[in-house]
């Protein structure tokens, strides 16, 4: 697909890149460009690479009044031997279609997903950290029409942000404190939860700023019907290793499809591990925890890789998950994967993209 590519006159000095990259954190530090495709009289125009740069929008845009906006999380990966690697990402650019029609927003179509990552990743090649680091792609949509009626709007923009990003967690890997929130939901049966869309993550921001008053790194939702099935934590997937089995919620329509939970159940089958997806609630978590049965849980997501939770916190209590230390099987899942990512180990499923 033909890309117009409009280099900044001004791109960030490498001295000055290099300090940036040194500790990244996460979604602090952007690249110098962004892509952009726009969604007018029914057809997506080429896209442009253009210099990274605050959008104009109208007051009256949808988005800012009724929310239309999805958005995607991938990585690209610097190589030892200099090779960037794409993990996965016609799985991203799937998702992306699923949240776009659950949104009532037009197809973006695989090529103009593609085109557009690759060709920013190309642009700002420089900005890959080496080493344990990765170029954080965040891809987005939003209706940009100016009209105040509610309906699906007519004209929208497709961009495509660029971050180098270190760990997702300030603590690194250490093991994760997580908060289980008995007063709020994430979705309902029939609702959002499993588009990628920002109104699920503002209606997360109470209660994971609830976690942080407890000391927590993330919230633990329930489900919505009962407050008793686990689902998902605020912006990651979640594994619990009981008796030798690993389990994660199914996906019921209320959790979002993971890209690494879905790589993270092909590893784990292929380590040998028993592996299940299905409901598992909060009073079994709490028993299995104090007889010993949970040896093992963790957090996933693009952002996250694999965080392990070491010890979960709840409005009668606390426990710790296996001492508050990370186990040998999420330590060997992540390592699995990131090998695969990094292109140090065998891709044996085709996940990397060059
Ligand atoms: C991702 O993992 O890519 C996400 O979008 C989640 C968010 C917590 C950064």
């Amino acid at each position: 697909m033909q890309t117009i590519v409009e280099r900044h006159p001004g791109l960030t000095p490498p001295d000055r890149r290099a300090e940036l990259l040194r500790e990244p954190g996460f979604g602090k530090v952007f690249t110098d460009h962004m892509a952009m495709a726009w969604w007018r009289d029914g057809e997506w125009t080429a896209p442009r690479i253009t210099p990274r740069r605050p959008l104009a929008l109208d007051p009256a845009a949808a988005v800012l009044h009724y929310a239309q906006e999805i958005f995607e999380g991938m990585k690209a990966y610097r190589t030892e031997e200099g090779e960037v690697l794409l993990f996965r990402p016609e799985v991203n650019a799937k998702r992306f279609a699923r949240s776009a029609e659950r949104m009532a927003m037009p197809q973006v179509p695989e090529a103009l997903f593609s085109a557009a990552v690759e060709a920013l990743i190309r642009t700002d090649r420089d900005w890959i950290p080496s080493g344990e680091g990765s170029l954080y792609l965040r891809p987005f949509m939003i209706a940009t029409e100016a009209f105040l009626g509610v309906r699906p709007a007519t004209e929208y923009l497709f961009c495509v942000l660029a971050c180098p990003v270190g760990a997702y967690f300030k603590g690194g890997a250490k093991p994760v404190t997580v908060w289980a929130s008995t007063t709020f939901t994430r979705a309902a049966a029939g609702g959002t939860g499993a588009a990628k869309c920002g109104g699920n993550y503002a209606g997360s921001l109470i209660a994971q700023a609830e976690a942080i008053r407890h000391g927590c790194d993330q919230v633990v939702f329930l489900d919505a019907a009962e407050h008793r099935w686990i689902e998902e934590l605020g912006g990651m997937n979640v594994f619990f290793l009981v008796d030798g089995t690993l389990i994660t919620p199914p996906l019921t329509g209320t959790i979002l499809e993971g890209v690494t939970r879905s790589s993270l159940l092909t590893l784990a089958r292929e380590e040998g591990l028993k592996v299940e997806e299905r409901p598992y609630d909060f009073e079994t978590l709490k028993a299995d925890a104090a007889s010993g049965r949970l040896t093992e849980a963790f957090a996933c997501g693009t952002a996250a890789v694999v965080a392990a939770i070491g010890e979960v916190r709840h409005a009668a209590g606390a426990f710790a998950i296996a001492g508050g230390v990370e186990g040998p099987v999420t330590s060997t899942l992540r390592r699995r994967l990131t090998d695969i990512q990094r292109g140090q180990a065998p891709d044996p499923h085709g996940w990397t993209r060059r």
